[in-house]
């Protein structure tokens, strides 16, 4: 109509401004508030990430410290949401229980109502990234049918995770250090990914002003489609199903083929036409975990070949395809112990903390309004209403 400008996908239209993550797609460029993925990965920690994320600068060790408290106090979830996991089918997937459990939360803090107070819009936040990983474990322990294990704060925020999840009352849980690294780390390079699907999920559900928990619940539904978050399932599915490298220049025709839907999980993203930063980390962590644990996974040389493969590719090539951070994570959860379908669960986890702090930073900017895009209508043009005895 020439009033609007139309943008499926909005691949062109910046719907807000943001300082907390930026993104050169040709490059292969990740900061936040201006450190690269690759060092925050390396030499910090979530806490330290999540601090980084939520106030702008990284903190001091009295600023970690009492952060970190600020966030073991609130690990524990009302001993009543524990009966919300009942109502669920034992089979039913972990992200459709974090869907439901995470915007029931909203039931529980009527205070969190008031958004226009930023110290409660703090402790939403705080709440939110203390009680996911007890949420997530609790799913998992509901869907093999154990007992939930409550958190234990002299734990980090990863090892914690690790014991409320593979932990049970009958033994005592042992929490290796390198797998807690690489969990920690994991979490690093999921934590936030500027204006996303689910993001973007959160900030227009946000921008209605409700409350923050049926806000996160909103990314959570986002993010599990295999677009998206669900690429980490879907990307180990996909490696199953190829199993050995000589069945690859089968998927990769197929991948390559207009008529066939399948496309190569883990592979491209909308805004990287280079690798994806957070992908490098994510094969070496892999090298780290395997060697911790003493295990391999034929997988891993699938995943190495394929990789090797597609970027010799013309049609990869051409189209700047290249592996992002779903292509090798799978692995590394699978070798820790992870069933497939806690993959998502675990990125809603760490992605929480961009979330919330995507959230905060919207709600603060005094320029904020409702988000309502707009349509090219295509649909007929005004007509009469035919009574139904003369249709
Ligand atoms: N395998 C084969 N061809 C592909 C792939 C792939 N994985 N990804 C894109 N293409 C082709 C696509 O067919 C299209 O070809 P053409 O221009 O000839 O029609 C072209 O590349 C551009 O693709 P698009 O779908 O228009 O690009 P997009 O920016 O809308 O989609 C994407 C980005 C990530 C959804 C897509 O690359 C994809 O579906 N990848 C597989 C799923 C995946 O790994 N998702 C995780 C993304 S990273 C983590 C996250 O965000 O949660």
């Amino acid at each position: 109509t020439g009033l609007f400008t139309y943008d499926p996908g909005f691949t062109s239209t910046a719907s807000c401004e943001s300082a907390l993550t930026y993104i050169d797609g040709d490059e292969g460029v990740l900061l936040h508030r201006g450190y690269p993925i690759g060092q925050l990965a390396e030499g910090s920690s979530f806490m330290e990430v999540c601090y980084l994320l939520l106030n702008g600068e990284l903190p001091s060790q009295a600023e970690l410290t009492d952060f970190t408290r600020t966030i073991t106090r609130h690990t524990m979830v009302h001993e009543q949401l524990s009966s919300f996991f009942s109502g669920f089918r034992r089979d039913a997937h972990p992200m459709a229980v974090m869907c439901g459990v995470v915007g029931a939360l909203s039931a529980f803090y009527h205070d969190s109502t008031d958004i226009s107070d930023p110290d409660q819009r703090r402790i939403s936040a705080h709440r939110l990234i203390a009680k996911m990983p007890t949420i997530a474990a609790m799913a998992y322990k509901y869907s093999v049918g154990q007992p939930f294990v409550y958190p234990r704060n002299d734990l980090s925020y990863a090892g914690n995770f690790l014991r409320m999840t593979f932990g049970v009352p009958a033994e005592e849980y042992e929490v290796i250090p390198a797998v807690e690294k690489a969990m920690d780390r994991i979490f690093i390079l999921h934590a936030d990914h500027e204006q996303n699907a689910s993001t973007s999920t959160v900030r227009l559900a946000g921008s209605s002003g409700a409350n923050p928990f049926a806000c996160i619940a909103a990314g959570i539904a986002c993010l599990w489609g295999p677009a998206h978050g669900g690429a980490n399932e879907a990307a180990l599915n996909m490696l199953k199903e190829i199993g050995t490298p000589d069945k690859i220049p089968h998927y990769i025709a197929r991948a390559k083929d207009k008529n066939d839907p399948f496309r190569l999980m883990g592979f491209g993203h909308r805004v990287y036409k280079n690798y994806d930063p957070r992908a490098t980390v994510m094969q070496k962590t892999v090298r780290e975990v395997f060697d911790a644990l003493k295990v391999t996974d034929p997988l891993f040389e699938t995943a190495l070949r394929l990789e090797e493969i597609a970027l010799n590719d013309p049609y990869f090539v051409e189209k700047k395809l290249f592996p992002n951070v779903d292509f090798y994570s799978g692995i590394i959860l699978s070798a820790i112990g992870f069933p497939t379908t806690m993959f998502t669960v675990l990125f809603a986890l760490a992605r929480t903390v961009g979330w919330v702090a995507q959230w905060n930073e919207m709600i603060s900017d005094p320029g904020q309004k409702i988000g309502r895009p707009r349509q090219l209508y295509t649909g007929p043009t005004q007509r009469d209403y035919v009574p139904l005895s003369q249709r």
